[in-house]
């Protein structure tokens, strides 16, 4: 956590910024204990970027690097030098389309969390919801978890089941999945702002004062 002041959260994403916009209203309403320090985007013209500088919340575009999934070498120290330089304490991806590896990891080891569009460890990967309705679940949902070196693998912090309907198509199915990222997002990281989330191996738990 910073020396003093409230605690700081960096969000990294590349697109709408839905879940960014549920972050900050959460910030502003007291329900999050922590500011936005800052947005980093590796796209240009994201809403995500529009929404934060709408709010007057420090933001910044860092192109990617040459690589397709991943940021090359150049990005990354840069990624991991602005988010030291806002003093950030928690990184929130929210729709970030890279995937984080090696230094970025180590430097920020278990202060990465991530939204996934599905009930881990089902269906990790692009187009979670698709993938849950094209294999025919009944039931799917949302994860809340650290960011660890395997892909949508690290250790859940929160998870919100959404049924799925006779009638879904993917898009009502997303819709509804991303209703409950929209709560249970913001809930996961007032409670590590908070200090309540323990991880022990796989497992975390909620710790609350009797
Ligand atoms: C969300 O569905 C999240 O689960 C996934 O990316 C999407 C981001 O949406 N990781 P938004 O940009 O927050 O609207």
């Amino acid at each position: 956590m910073s020396e003093q002041g409230p605690f700081r959260l960096g969000v990294l994403g590349s697109g709408l910024g839905s879940n960014f916009d549920s972050i900050a209203q959460g910030c502003a309403a007291g329900a999050i204990p922590a500011e936005i320090a800052l947005v980093l985007s590796d796209a240009e013209d994201s809403g995500i970027l529009r929404s934060a500088k709408a709010l007057g919340v420090p933001t910044s575009f860092i192109a990617p690097g040459k690589y397709r999934t991943k940021l090359d070498e150049t990005a990354e120290a840069e990624y991991i030098a602005a988010l030291q330089e806002a003093e950030v304490d928690l990184v929130v991806l929210a729709g970030f389309m890279r995937i984080l590896k090696g230094e970025f990891l180590k430097t920020y080891e278990g202060r990465v969390v991530n939204i996934h569009p599905s009930l881990l460890p089902s269906f990790p990967g692009l187009e979670a919801w698709k993938q849950a309705l094209d294999h025919g679940v009944k039931v799917t949902g949302c994860t809340v978890h650290f960011v660890d070196q395997g892909v949508d693998m690290g250790a859940i912090i929160a998870q919100e089941t959404v049924r799925v309907r006779d009638d879904d198509t993917a898009e009502s199915l997303l819709a509804r999945i991303h209703d409950a990222e929209h709560r249970i997002y913001p809930a996961a990281i007032a409670m590590i702002a908070h200090g309540e989330i323990e991880q022990r191996g796989r497992r975390t738990f909620h710790k609350v004062d009797p």
